[in-house]
């Protein structure tokens, strides 16, 4: 595998390469992040994965100093993989001078769930993915259903602007317990671990109940906050919203049989959890 750091050196490595599927990642990387790149292998060869934590996604009292940096660790599993290079710009490599040219998503979609608690968040992410595929030019890119409203966002994003970049959605890694993997759960005490696949329990029941015939989205969600919150979780959002663009469905659309989604954010202690399944 092939560790490069500077833009101009992966185009010279990737030129006249017309297949390449890409991996973005913070690194960190774990079973979650890997089974990415197996269904990257799928669609496109090279396979190529980018380690870089962009500091443009994080508020200012979010994690981003103390986010886990393992990159030898990372570099082993990536090897493992297949994959052909590792793209892991410094901060230098990515933002030269400030990024001060940025993509915005549309408000509807990037200013509700996490963009309404996280403002700026997927201007953030928007302005690194463009820029990293303007790096590799792939043909696809993978991105995990963990983060739906990235991986949602991100689509409308190569659709609006014709990148010649298809984006390809991947199921969401478990652990035994349920627990979506994540690089945040590294933050979780042994007990707060033990905790933890509540929220996806939580999403269980609620999507359950809808399964079952439920009318009332919102007593819903009220009702699994209170639980989580009951349980010592600090919920910022528990929402029943409809697949195609992220938004609550009006009663017309629950009597249509309208595709949802649950999607929910809380805290345990002080470690951020997200999490949703489709309904
Ligand atoms: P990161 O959190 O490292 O995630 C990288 C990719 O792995 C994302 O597409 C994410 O949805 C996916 N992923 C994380 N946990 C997963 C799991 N348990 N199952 C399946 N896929 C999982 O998301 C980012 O980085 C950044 O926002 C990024 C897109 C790289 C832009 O900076």
């Amino acid at each position: 595998m092939k560790i490069i750091s500077s833009i101009e050196e992966l185009r010279d490595q990737l030129r006249g390469q017309l297949r390449t599927a890409f991996v973005p990642t913070m690194g960190n990387l774990h079973e979650g992040h890997l089974s990415l790149m197996r269904l990257a292998r799928r669609h496109g060869d090279p396979v190529v994965a980018s380690i870089f934590v962009n500091r443009l996604q994080f508020g200012p009292n979010e994690d981003f100093d103390k986010y886990p940096r393992t990159f030898q660790d990372d570099v082993k599993k990536l090897e493992k993989e297949g994959v052909y290079v590792l793209f892991a710009p410094t901060e230098k490599d990515m933002y030269p001078e400030p990024q001060e040219y940025r993509v915005r998503p549309p408000d509807g979609l990037g200013n509700t769930l996490e963009g309404e608690f996280r403002p700026g968040f997927f201007e953030g992410v928007c302005t690194v993915v463009t820029k990293l595929f303007s790096c590799v030019q792939p043909r696809v890119a993978v991105f995990g259903k963990k983060d739906y409203q990235q991986l949602m966002i991100v689509r409308n994003m190569a659709r609006q602007f014709a990148l010649p970049t298809e984006i390809i959605g991947a199921e969401t890694f478990r652990a035994e317990d349920g627990l979506a993997l994540s690089s945040r759960n590294g933050y979780l005490s042994d007990t707060e671990r033990a905790e933890a696949p509540a929220l996806f329990q939580s999403l269980n029941q609620v999507a359950g109940e809808m399964r079952a015939g439920h009318r009332d989205p919102l007593a819903l969600e009220h009702g699994a906050m209170e639980g989580l919150a009951a349980r010592g979780w600090k919920p910022d959002y528990i929402s029943i919203r409809k697949r195609i663009d992220l938004q609550a469905p009006t009663s017309a659309d629950l009597e249509r049989g309208e595709p949802l989604v649950v999607l929910a954010a809380a805290k345990l202690g002080s470690t951020r959890l997200i999490d949703n399944l489709e309904i």
